[in-house]
Order: C-alpha cells, then structure tokens, then sequence
C-alpha cells in the first residue's frame, strides 16, 4: 500500500483500512500502544496484541502529568529506545502520546492511528504534539513527525455524531484556507451524506490533509505559512479557555466565523463570503453564537501566552480558498469586534 502522502519525506500518511495498513508499517520490535479506554473498548482487537497504556478523556487530562503518568508506566513496562509507540486515538491521545514518545529517553519513534475526524484531517499530522499548562493550549510540545499517520475512515462510523461534527470545523478550516473546491463539494452536501459516504469522506479527508500537508512541507515550526492553519484558532483557544461547553471543532467553528466578520470589517473578505463561511457551518449544525462575551473572549486573547512581542497573529479570511496573516495589536483586533 502506497502512502497518500509523504509529509517532509519524514511522515507517511495513509487512508485506509487500519487492520490492512497497520502490520506492513509497524517495526520488528516491540511496541507500546498509548490509547484511551473509549478506544480500547471499542477496538480493543486492535490493541491486544500489544503491551498498552490507557489514558482518560478530554481536554482537562492534556497535561504535563499525564505525561509523566505514561513515562512511569513506560519504565514500569521496560520501554527503551528500540521500543516503538503506537498512538491510537484522536487528538488528545496523539498529541499526548507523541509528546511522551518524542521526549521520554530524548525521543523513541512513534506513529499513530487516528480514529477521529479532527484527527485524521488535523491534529494527528505535521508533527506537532503537545499539552496545555494551567488552560493555556499547547503550551509545552515538540515538532517531531510521527513515522506514520494511518486514517481509517471506517474508525469514523463509531464516533458520535458532535465529535464528528467537530472533525468537519477542521475540515471547513482548511477549505477556506486553501481549496475553494473543497468547500464548494461541502456545500453542496450534507452532514448526513458526509456520515454514511465513505467514498466522499475519504476524499474530503484526503483533500483536507492535503493542504495541512502542502503546508507544513515548507513550513514545519510555524514561522510563517503554517499559522494560517490557526485560523478561527485565535478565539477558538479563547471560547476554549473561558467556557467548557464547546469542544475544540466547535469553538473553531465559531472562531471560524467571527473572524470572517472580522474580515470583511476590515474590507478583505466580500460580505457575501462570509454568508457562505456562516451558512456552511450552520449548515453542518454548529451553533455559532459564542458560549461566553465577546468582551471576555477578548480579554482572553490578549492575555494568550502565546502572543510575541504582545501582538497577534490574525489569520485573516482574504476569500474563500485564500487567507493572509496580519500582525495586530490585541486593541486593534478587539475593535474589529466593537
Ligand atoms: N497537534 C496538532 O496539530 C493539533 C491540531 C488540531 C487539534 N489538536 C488537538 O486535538 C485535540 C482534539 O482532538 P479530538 O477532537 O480528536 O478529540 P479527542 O481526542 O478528545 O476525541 C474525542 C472523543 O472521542 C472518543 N473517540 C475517539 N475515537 C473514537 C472512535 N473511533 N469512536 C468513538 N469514540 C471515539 C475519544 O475517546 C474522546 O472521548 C485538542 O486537544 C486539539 O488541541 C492538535
Ligand atoms: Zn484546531
């Protein structure tokens, strides 16, 4: 089985059938399976034949503890750098699992099988891993590529229907970033058909990897292009940090769609455009009223300990298909929301 893609000639992307793909990639040696009990119920055929470390869900358990909670139990297992780590999971587990891979004994290899649509299409592929401190997102981490990215679309059926939805904010994300013929084909769908078509939903995985991917080839430690993947993302962490009710697609798609306002306040995107972005979103069945104050949101952003020099990078809508980064300072950008 050929790869779809081959990410930085470091990291093999596959879109397939996870049993099939899976034994030709996996090394010789031993290997250490990094998931979470949902997972490990679900498909548990899956991970039986390895040694396997289970860790909880949500967004809360992203953190350096849990981290250490996985180095302990790799010594407790004996894992030493001919071992290879094996994260199947969605995004919490992949980021989480490739940051202890990447660091524990100054990094062993590890790959992934994700088995969430935000995943397949974003968080699983590019390289980048990591966990929160104290509710700021992504605060410690590491570049490093996995060997290999299998998404299984199959995995997909079993996911609920929010976390599904979830998956297609990012898949939204990238056509307005990159491909204009993606979000045309997602307009012209509907989250049920995207539900039951696995054809369709393979394509519209692969076309979402591919601009994820044709990013991070040029680009891979985010010094420029790559933080156009961030957009909606700045708001996103801001919804994410002040209110737990919206889970990271949906507080990218509401982030998605105040910045297209933002956008064509500042006369880059063409009002009709932003009708598109809304409806599409709405569509899919976000709900993008934001859980909390624009006001507090704001506030947020300009606190992100993620900000250099104390200004922002706004990823700015420029068309559907194309974006820009522009440099603003947290007053400027809050004033595009007065
Ligand atoms: N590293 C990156 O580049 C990157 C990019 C985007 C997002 N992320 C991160 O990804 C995280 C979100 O990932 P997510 O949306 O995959 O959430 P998640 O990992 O929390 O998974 C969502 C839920 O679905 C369950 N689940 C997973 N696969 C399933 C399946 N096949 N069937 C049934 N249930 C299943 C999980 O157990 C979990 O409860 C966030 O922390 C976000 O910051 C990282
Ligand atoms: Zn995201």
């Amino acid at each position: 089985m050929k790869p779809a893609f081959n990410v930085r000639q470091q990291s093999e992307v596959y879109i397939g059938s996870a049993a099939e793909i899976l034994p030709e990639l996996l090394p010789q040696g031993r290997v250490v399976v990094v998931s979470d009990a949902t997972i490990d119920r679900l498909y548990h055929p899956l991970l039986a034949k390895y040694d396997s470390v289970l860790i909880g869900t949500g967004e809360s358990i992203k953190t350096l503890q849990t981290v250490e909670t996985l180095y302990r139990r790799f010594i407790e297992l004996g894992v030493d750098r001919s071992t290879f780590v094996l994260g199947i999971g969605g995004g919490i587990v992949t980021d989480v699992a490739g940051f202890a891979a990447s660091t524990y004994m100054r990094g062993l290899p590890f790959g992934f099988i994700s088995t969430t649509l935000l995943g397949q299409v974003d968080a699983s592929v590019g390289g980048k891993n990591g966990v929160n401190v104290d509710g700021y997102k992504n605060m410690a981490g590491t570049f490093t590529q996995p060997q290999f990215v299998v998404c299984d679309p199959s995995l997909l059926r079993s996911l609920p229907d929010r976390e599904f939805r979830a998956g297609l904010a990012e898949v939204v994300k990238a056509a307005i970033i990159a491909d204009a013929d993606l979000f045309g084909r997602i307009e012209q769908t509907s989250f049920e058909t995207l539900r039951t078509d696995t054809d369709l939903l393979s394509d519209v995985i692969s076309a979402a990897i591919r601009v994820k991917a044709d990013i991070v080839e040029y680009d891979e430690k985010e010094s420029g292009e790559r933080r156009k993947l961030n957009l909606g993302h700045t708001l996103a962490h801001a919804i994410e940090k002040s209110s737990n009710r919206m889970n990271h697609g949906e507080a990218v798609a509401v982030g998605t769609a105040l910045i297209a306002g933002a956008a064509v306040k500042l006369g880059v995107l063409k009002e009709e455009e932003r009708q598109r972005i809304a409806e599409v979103l709405s569509r899919l069945g976000f709900d993008l009223t934001p859980p909390v104050e624009i006001k507090r949101l704001l506030k947020e952003v300009g606190k992100d300990k993620k900000n250099e020099d104390g200004m922002l990078r706004i990823v700015l809508p420029v068309g559907i298909g194309d974006c820009e980064v522009r440099k603003m300072a947290p007053a400027e950008f809050a004033a595009l929301f007065a």
